[in-house]
């Protein structure tokens, strides 16, 4: 069976102290509670190993990795430095990343690959901007995203691969998917899965919604058959608010 995931995803936001503050105060919630649902923090590389030693019941994971195990590739970080570190998933492709850092498919796929070939698990982003839904093209965008995101990977790597869908128009803007679109289309990447690998491999990958996810969305939106979490930007910074929406799961 697939599994249930909630990951904070919290960008370049706190300072060590601050970011080490909330890690413990999530760390506390989640072992007073043990829910069902993996729950995985991403802080920025700079908090990583302090606060690998402050978590046990959450499970600590990356924004980013470098698509290159080591060498002269000055400001990057590869997989091996990160699970060095204690980590263990890493989020790639985010919408961010994809837009600001001009990451392609590629380049991408290159990156989930050499995470995999490293242990890591890979969170991989795949949405379309607003333009591209207004237009309808958003599912040749998100196929394409996946198919070449994820081609050469073998079905036991998929075992390790998480995906998110992240519809660029409600990343921060506080503009949620109706459920009725998020479930839409989870059950269409689940479908696209099952034609690029297998049908076990559709059934039991994890596929998390994420884009203005909140304590008052969340249990509408993870009611979705083919919803199987959040990947939570904004609300993952308080605790109170990303444990509430670990628990509308
Ligand atoms: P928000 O929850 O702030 O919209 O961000 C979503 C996101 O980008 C998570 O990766």
């Amino acid at each position: 069976m697939r599994k249930q995931i909630v990951a904070g995803n919290w960008k370049m936001n706190t300072l060590l102290k601050d970011g080490m503050e909330l890690a413990k105060a999530v760390e506390k919630m989640e072992k007073d509670k043990h829910s069902e649902a993996i729950v995985i923090i991403a802080p920025p590389f700079t908090h990583l190993s302090k606060i690998k030693e402050l978590i046990e019941s959450v499970k600590l994971g990356a924004q980013n990795c470098s698509s290159e195990p080591s060498g002269a590739f000055t400001g990057e970080v590869s997989p091996g430095m990160l699970r060095s570190a204690g980590v263990e998933y890493v989020i790639i492709g985010h919408s961010e990343r994809r837009s600001y850092f001009s990451e392609g498919n590629e380049v991408l796929n290159k990156k989930v690959k050499l995470a995999l070939s490293t242990g890591l698990k890979p969170i991989y982003c795949c949405g379309e901007v607003l333009g591209e839904r207004e237009s309808g093209q958003l599912y040749d965008v998100v196929r394409s995203q996946l198919e070449i995101g994820l081609k050469d990977l073998t079905l036991s790597d998929m075992a390790d691969v998480v995906i998110a869908y992240e519809p660029v128009w409600a990343i921060g803007t506080g503009k949620v998917a109706t459920p009725d679109q998020a479930q839409e289309m989870h059950s269409f990447i689940r479908g696209l899965l099952g034609g690029m690998f297998n049908a076990e491999v559709a059934r039991n990958t994890s596929i998390l919604y994420g884009g203005s996810c909140k304590p008052s969305n969340a249990a509408e939106l993870f009611a979705g058959k083919d919803v199987d979490g959040g990947l939570i930007g904004g609300a993952s910074l308080k605790a109170d608010d990303f444990i509430a929406i670990v628990n509308a799961i």
